[in-house]
């Protein structure tokens, strides 16, 4: 008996087995093995890498919640790994300006004292012209960007200045949800809002997007053409979540749930309304299906969470 054996009663992949996945298909972490190319996606993973490559100094990234910022910047990661481009990725924006350039040295592998920030930006500064004298760049990532604090915000764009005659010395991408956007209107903010070169912007899937998203994730776990979710069903999921990835990932994990824990491999729209009820979802009550649709005739007559 594995140790956790006696602890869980049930198995963390509970459903994955008796659907016939190889795992699990609506995880919440942003794993870029199951990262599904939308238009937008694709085009703002293009910029950021265009960004990079092209030496453009300051690229925004922003979005609603939930939309697939981290797990961009995850794939991000990869790319530049695969190419040798150093870099230095920043998850946690919660920081002063000394705890920035210690995790900054860290993340460089700055050889100097790490909790001095002279010794810090001579460092960087050898490290970045060096670097930049045999054609690489080197790259800073700044997640949940929007919670930065002006005074590390304004560290930043001092970094930005670093240059040589083919540009910028290090690529700085800043990614946060849409509290980012309008911070950079602010009146202290104008100077870097000047520099930002390239701006990608995600927001949640339309319906064609939902569909391919609910079905490209499925068939990453080992299902091609699934049909545990219907695509009425898919439509209403949509409709809840308004397209939100994580939203998304969430309702159709629950109703997997529901539907092992009822033995059958559909789901249906009695187990939608428990799930969505029990996230206590706020969606228009108007129903995705045209009116004629039976479904959407079931959909009306059950009471719907406010
Ligand atoms: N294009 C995508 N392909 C695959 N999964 C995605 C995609 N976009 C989002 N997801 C999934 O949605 C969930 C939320 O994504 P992520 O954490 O990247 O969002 P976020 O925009 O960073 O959210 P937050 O604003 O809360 O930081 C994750 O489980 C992730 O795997
Ligand atoms: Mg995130």
């Amino acid at each position: 008996m594995l140790p956790c054996e006696k602890s869980c009663p049930l198995p963390l992949n509970m459903y994955n087995a008796f659907f016939g996945f190889t795992q699990n298909p609506f995880n919440m972490s942003p794993d870029p093995a199951f990262f599904y190319r939308s238009v937008q996606h694709e085009e703002a993973l293009a910029n950021l890498i265009y960004g990079v490559q092209s030496r453009k100094g300051f690229i925004l990234l922003t979005g609603e919640v939930g939309t697939g910022k981290t797990t961009m910047l995850e794939c991000l990661r990869d790319f530049l790994s695969s190419q040798q481009i150093a870099f230095a990725s920043l998850f946690n924006s919660r920081l002063t300006v000394d705890q920035f350039f210690e995790m900054l040295s860290y993340d460089l592998e700055l050889r100097c004292n790490r909790h001095s920030k002279t010794e810090v930006l001579l460092s960087l500064n050898g490290m970045l012209l060096e670097r930049a004298s045999v054609g690489r760049t080197t790259v800073l990532i700044v997640d949940e960007a929007h919670n930065l604090e002006w005074d590390v915000l304004e560290e930043i764009r001092l970094l930005g200045n670093m240059e040589n005659r083919r540009g910028k010395l290090l690529q700085i991408i800043l990614a946060g949800q849409q509290e980012l956007d309008r911070k950079m209107e602010a009146p202290e903010f104008r100077q870097l809002k000047q520099r930002i070169a390239l701006r990608c912007t995600l927001r949640g899937f339309d319906f064609t997007e939902t569909v391919a998203y609910v079905n490209s994730r499925m068939a990453c776990a080992g299902i091609q053409e699934q049909t545990i979710i219907p695509l009425p069903l898919i439509k209403e999921i949509h409709h809840r979540s308004q397209g939100i990835p994580r939203l998304i990932n969430a309702i159709c994990d629950n109703l997997l749930l529901t539907s092992f824990a009822m033995e059958t491999k559909v789901a249906s729209l009695e187990m939608l309304d428990e799930v969505t009820g029990d996230m206590r979802l706020n969606y228009s009550q108007e129903p995705a299906f045209p009116v004629d649709d039976g479904f959407a005739e079931r959909s009306f007559r059950r009471t719907r969470v406010p």
